[in-house]
């Protein structure tokens, strides 16, 4: 276990994706690019996009509710629900606050938390801190992103990447041998601007000058971060497992961000690791932000690449430029990922939005839409 106090394992685990698929060849037929330079270059094949009624508290919300399915827990369990998101439904209230109306859970605090793409490892790393310190037993992490929302579909540099997803752990206290090893996390401001999204916060207010300019989309400078998360993941990495007083060749199975599989086999490269014991779905799924680390983890342990006694390495990077990682041994039973199966979407309540509702899917992907539908 890290520092004082009680152990801390994740007991319980689960995804959602919506169901509409944006394929390399549709991007083809909406920007300058191809599917030869989108896999060559990324290792992304697919991605998904929330439907108009989706939000990122309703896929969060499924996600969570899996999760808490397969830990054997009642929504009331959870003491604290955290949700990590750069495309929160709105500023204010957080997201984690409707995903617990959502849930049906009457008793847990609930807040967000800004650390993009590192958000589920930010989120782990704080529930771990409540559970360690006797603060709460059961806490309910998410990282859920509807980047379609947010991203500029006439820029070739940024709509290759990015996806819609949630993923979601349940972190629990227990005293059995294993859990939580290690964590290492860091923030790096000299790359705040690498990736940003510059309209809609406090410094450049919505307006119709910022809405012109394009500035409520993600800006990125793809290189530049490429080179910096390379570098990060792997010094991050090492920090965690020396703080768990493991080595890499004590690891079974590395899980980091699924940005691009060339930034994962760089990180395998940089520290001589074989990609054979590194998780990737980065083809399927895209960059999911905060959710490609628990979506991966929850496809990694469903599909069995993880067993009971495995030592896992979580790691990932984003905005800010943010960097985490969590060194662990698993301790639950894979199986109870079937508990799973049965929760979908009209198992969550939303709560109805009190101005009218506006359709915010994107109009750049209104005949996604009509294909869906069979038209
Ligand atoms: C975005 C990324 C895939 C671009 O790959 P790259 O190998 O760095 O490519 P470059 O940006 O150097 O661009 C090379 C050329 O391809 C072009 N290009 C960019 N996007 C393209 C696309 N979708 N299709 C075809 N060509 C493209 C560029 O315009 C450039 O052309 P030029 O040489 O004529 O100027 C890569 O930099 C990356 O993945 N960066 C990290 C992004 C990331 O992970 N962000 C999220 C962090 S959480």
């Amino acid at each position: 276990m890290t520092g004082s106090g009680r152990g801390v394992h994740v007991t319980g685990w689960g995804s959602y994706v919506p169901s509409q698929v944006l394929t390399n060849a549709d991007l083809e037929t909406m920007v300058e690019t191809s599917d030869e330079w989108i896999v060559s270059r990324t290792g992304i094949c697919e991605r998904r996009i929330a439907g108009p009624g989706e939000t990122t508290a309703s896929m969060a919300a499924v996600a969570g509710l899996r999760a808490i399915a397969v830990a054997g827990l009642k929504p009331d369990d959870i003491d604290l629900i955290l949700v990590g998101t750069l495309t929160p439904d709105y500023p204010m209230p957080s997201t984690a606050a409707l995903v617990k109306d959502a849930i049906g859970n009457k008793r847990a605090a609930a807040m967000d938390l800004a650390a993009a793409c590192s958000g589920f490892v930010y989120g782990y790393a704080t529930a771990h801190a409540y559970i360690a310190s006797g603060m709460a037993t059961n806490v309910l992490v998410i990282g859920a992103e509807t980047l379609s929302r947010c991203t500029d579909f006439t820029d070739r540099g940024t709509c290759i990447l990015f996806g819609d997803a949630a993923g979601a752990a349940v972190l629990s206290a227990s005293d059995e041998p294993g859990g939580t090893l290690g964590i290492e996390l860091t923030t790096e401001p000299a790359g705040a601007y690498y990736i940003w999204l510059p309209a809609g916060g406090a410094a450049r207010p919505a307006t119709n000058a910022t809405l012109a300019a394009g500035e409520h989309y993600m800006k990125m400078k793809g290189s530049e971060t490429f080179r910096m998360a390379v570098r990060t993941l792997g010094s991050t990495s090492l920090k965690a497992l020396e703080k768990a007083g493991l080595g890499l060749p004590d690891v079974d199975l590395v899980i980091p961000h699924q940005a691009n599989v060339r930034i994962i086999e760089g990180l395998a490269r940089s520290l001589d690791f074989p990609m054979e014991r590194v998780f990737v779905n980065v083809d399927h799924y895209g960059n999911t932000s905060a959710a490609s680390v628990p979506l991966a983890l929850a496809e990694a342990v469903g599909s069995g690449r993880v067993k009971q006694g495995d030592r896992l390495l979580l790691v990932a990077f984003g905005a800010g430029l943010t960097s985490g990682a969590i060194a662990l041994q698993w301790t639950a039973d894979p199986a109870l990922s079937a508990r799973a199966e049965s929760i979908g979407p009209g198992d969550v309540s939303v709560l109805p939005g009190y101005l009218e509702p506006v359709n915010p899917f994107p109009p750049a992907l209104e005949w996604l839409l009509k294909r869906s539908a069979g038209g």
